[in-house]
């Protein structure tokens, strides 16, 4: 832990945010600014992964979801879309150990079985190996789209009706929470999303009704902890009525 992040600064630094989640954007112009070419803003994304992942640890965030592939991603020319695969497979090999080491438990929403083969069984390793891990939640949303989990999370109700254990009008929030990729995760306070885009872009539509939504401008390369600090403050500055008043 950071000398400047001792243990009785933590509940003031969440500000009572439990689950955080982050729509990492900007990668790509913040190399084109650089002149730099696509794939090493992805790659220093990486490094803004690592670094924010230590962050939310230190500072308390029970679970952090990170967009990093959505289902509308392979629509991205294909070197780009391999460079990204490349980065998610060697940061899972690298980062494996410090997970362990930091209590973090690795948790993938989306359909990453779609994935190529070799990937599919670094996470399911990495799943198992961190299972038991309980300072943190990781959660990666790969092959991730929210209308598609939602439509998982429906076939998966009606499944149930049909073999007879639910009637229908009996479906309430529980059922559909539950049978979505984020079960058992706290119900999501505030959703960031970087590079001044003012879209959900299919992220976590049901899981975001009541979270509170943080943007700002700068590219996702560039976040860094006082950015994050800053989001959680605001955070702390709303104020929360869930539909009531
Ligand atoms: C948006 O930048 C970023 C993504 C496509 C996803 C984020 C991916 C990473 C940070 C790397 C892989 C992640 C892990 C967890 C290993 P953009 O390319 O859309 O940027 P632009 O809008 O400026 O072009």
């Amino acid at each position: 832990m950071d000398p400047d992040t001792d243990a009785a600064q933590v509940a003031n630094l969440t500000h009572g945010a439990r689950h955080v989640a982050i729509i990492m954007d900007g990668n790509g112009r913040w190399a084109k600014r650089k002149h730099l070419p696509r794939s090493l803003g992805h790659k220093k994304g990486v490094e803004t992964v690592r670094n924010i992942v230590r962050i939310a640890g230190e500072v308390g965030i029970e679970a952090l979801t990170l967009y990093a592939f959505s289902s509308e991603n392979w629509r991205r020319p294909a070197d780009e879309v391999s460079d990204l695969m490349g980065l998610l497979r060697q940061y899972i090999q690298s980062d494996i150990d410090e997970f362990d080491e930091n209590g973090v438990r690795l948790k993938i929403i989306g359909n990453y079985k779609a994935l190529d083969n070799d990937i599919v069984d670094l996470i399911d390793n990495a799943l198992a190996r961190t299972a038991g891990n309980d300072r943190m939640t990781l959660a990666i949303a790969l092959n991730y789209g929210a209308q598609d989990e939602m439509l998982r999370a429906v076939q998966t109700i009606a499944a149930a009706v049909k073999r007879g254990e639910v009637e229908p009008e009996h479906i309430n929030v529980s059922h559909m929470s539950g049978a979505l990729d984020t079960a058992g995760l706290p119900p999501l306070d505030l959703l960031i999303r970087t590079s001044g885009e003012l879209r959900l872009s299919n992220f976590l539509l049901w899981q975001a009704a009541y979270s509170e939504l943080y943007f700002t401008e700068t590219l996702w390369p560039d976040f860094d902890k006082s950015e994050l600090l800053r989001a959680l403050e605001s955070f702390g500055n709303r104020e929360r009525r869930f539909g009531g008043r």
